[in-house]
């Protein structure tokens, strides 16, 4: 064999390998794309179309919301002024032993940590120095919150992360976590 023949074996044995790394990467590409149509149950129920996606979903729903920070940018631009604006709701938030800021950062937290994220529950110190409170019955004491109006708090955020784009999976996840609440928020 001449020094050329056995460049040229050479070079098409390299140019093999590289076509089958090549047809084994499409492949495993081919093969995320089926399974996260098949396997992605909640991102599907709310989808009109068939079409494959490449996005990895997290796993969980604090996550998906952009976890604490994401939580409070959604309750400070869309929650908080909706619920303001509703003269049932507005009603209960006077006499505030507490600033707006507070109770934005310490729900933000709640919610962070009951939809799985890392934020805890209650007892973090917040900007401003306040520590959130975790009994539900103490925060909300002498306010004598009914039942409609917890129902009302609960239907304006979930119309809000409607509008904010959050999936209808998440915002039931969203809805009952606040919901597991309101025995301890009733009429205290
Ligand atoms: C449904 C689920 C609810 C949750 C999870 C919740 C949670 C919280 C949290 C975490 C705080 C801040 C606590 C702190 O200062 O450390 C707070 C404060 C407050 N919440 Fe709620 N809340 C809910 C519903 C409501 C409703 C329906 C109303 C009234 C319509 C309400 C009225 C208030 C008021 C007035 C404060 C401030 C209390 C103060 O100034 O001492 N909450 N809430």
């Amino acid at each position: 064999m001449t020094m050329t023949s056995r460049h040229t074996t050479e070079w098409i044995k390299y140019l093999a390998v590289a076509l089958i790394c090549a047809l084994v990467a499409i492949d495993g590409i081919g093969l995320v794309m089926a399974n996260t149509t098949r396997t992605s149950g909640q991102q599907m129920e709310d989808s009109t179309t068939d079409v494959p996606r490449l996005v990895i979903k997290s796993d969980s729903v604090a996550s998906r919301l952009g976890g604490y920070h994401g939580i409070l940018a959604f309750l400070h631009n869309f929650a908080v002024p909706a619920l303001l604006a509703d003269g049932e709701i507005v009603a209960f938030f006077g006499n505030l032993t507490v600033t707006p800021d507070d109770i934005e950062q310490c729900l933000a937290m709640m919610l962070d940590h009951d939809l799985g994220g890392s934020s805890p529950h209650s007892g973090a110190v917040v900007e401003s120095g306040h520590k959130c409170r975790g009994s539900m019955p103490k925060i909300h004491k002498g306010r004598n919150i009914p039942d409609r109006t917890i129902s009302r708090f609960i239907q304006i955020i979930s119309e809000q992360a409607a509008l904010a784009g959050v999936s209808k999976a998440d915002i039931k996840a969203i809805a009952k976590a606040l919901e597991q609440n309101r025995a301890g928020i009733r009429n205290k």
